[in-house]
């Protein structure tokens, strides 16, 4: 038996590492968690070891009448009074921490709204809404405030290292904010069980140099260049991709699935789990559900040869 607990840690250690992990905290709200985590962690210890202490030490004594008064008062301080002053200080500090991680401002807005399973993504700027997909970026030192929504079911977003989580329900709003400290890829993904492809609905998120951001995010806001007569455009339209799928700059205005103005600029593919390759872009149009199981999207395995290689080299053109 305890064989096998030795053999099974070190799976669940596995997931403590990586860029999922929420106890090397990149970004100032996790901080506040893991400071949460650790004095509730630590206290819980040291108190545990005193309440074993004190069974130990009431089992070795003789039982003494003339202390039942001590005994009284200490079962009072040491069984109500305290415990409910812990508990009450606790919630306190809990209920501002949550306050500040669900603050109704930041330096900037992002709607992300929860599908079945990818995630919409919207950043709201002055010159209005730049719409993108499955990829989170965010400049350093500033607060984003994200408005999370959800289509369908409910989701949770979570991005481990910067800070959350928090439910995406559908017919409501709920709010977050990440204070990102250090540039990198931390990826976040969805933390409620939601279908089929929860376990693939995932995202990166870049925390980036505030000018790299301001750079990524007025490009992001620019239409795809296109040429007219594009050959791979001209099989995305035959194909009727354009139904779900809108290129801004282009016909396509589908509203279903993720904006692809700037897909083959984002790392991954499929929200957040494959590599943005040729040939992964190719399998992921022909095989859709050995990719990713139970996805609204189609597959296209009639599409082969001269006429795939032509709409796998359009969608990686749009950078
Ligand atoms: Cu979306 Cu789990």
């Amino acid at each position: 038996m305890r064989f096998s607990i030795y053999l099974t840690l070190p799976l669940f250690l596995a997931g403590c590492s990586g860029r999922h992990n929420w106890l090397a905290s990149a970004g100032a709200e996790a901080d506040r968690v893991e400071g949460l985590f650790w004095v509730l962690l630590i206290g819980a210890a040291v108190i545990w070891c005193l309440v074993i202490g004190a069974a130990v030490y009431a089992h070795r004594r003789q039982v003494d009448p003339s202390l039942e008064t001590q005994a009284r008062r200490f079962i009072i301080w040491g069984g109500a009074v305290f415990p409910s002053v812990l508990v009450g200080t606790l919630l306190v500090w809990g209920l501002v921490i949550l306050r500040d991680i669900t603050a109704d401002e930041g330096d900037l807005t992002v709607r992300v709204d929860g599908e079945r399973w990818w995630w919409r993504v919207i950043y709201e700027t002055s010159e209005g809404d730049v719409v993108t997909a499955n990829e989170i970026r965010l400049p350093v030192d500033r607060t984003a405030l994200f408005r999370l929504t959800a289509d369908d079911v409910i989701h949770s977003f979570w991005v481990p290292a910067l800070g959350g989580k928090m439910d995406m329900i559908p017919g409501r709003e709920t709010r977050l904010t990440l204070t990102p400290v250090k540039t990198g890829n931390w990826g976040g993904l969805c933390a409620e069980y939601c279908g089929g492809a929860h376990a693939l609905m995932r995202f990166d998120a870049i925390v980036m140099e505030q000018a790299d951001f301001e750079a990524w995010l007025a490009h992001e806001a620019e239409p795809a260049q296109v040429a007219a007569g594009d050959p791979g455009y001209t099989v995305f339209a035959e194909e009727g991709c354009g139904a779900c799928h809108t290129i801004r700059g282009t016909e396509a205005a589908g509203p279903v699935g993720p904006d692809l103005t700037h897909l083959a600029a984002r790392e991954k593919l499929g929200a957040g789990i494959y590599e943005m390759t040729p040939g992964n872009m190719a399998r992921w149009i022909t095989e859709t559900h050995e990719m990713k199981p139970d996805i609204d999207m189609p597959p296209y395995p009639d599409l082969s040869g001269a006429r795939l290689d032509r709409l796998v080299a359009f969608l990686m053109s749009l950078d």
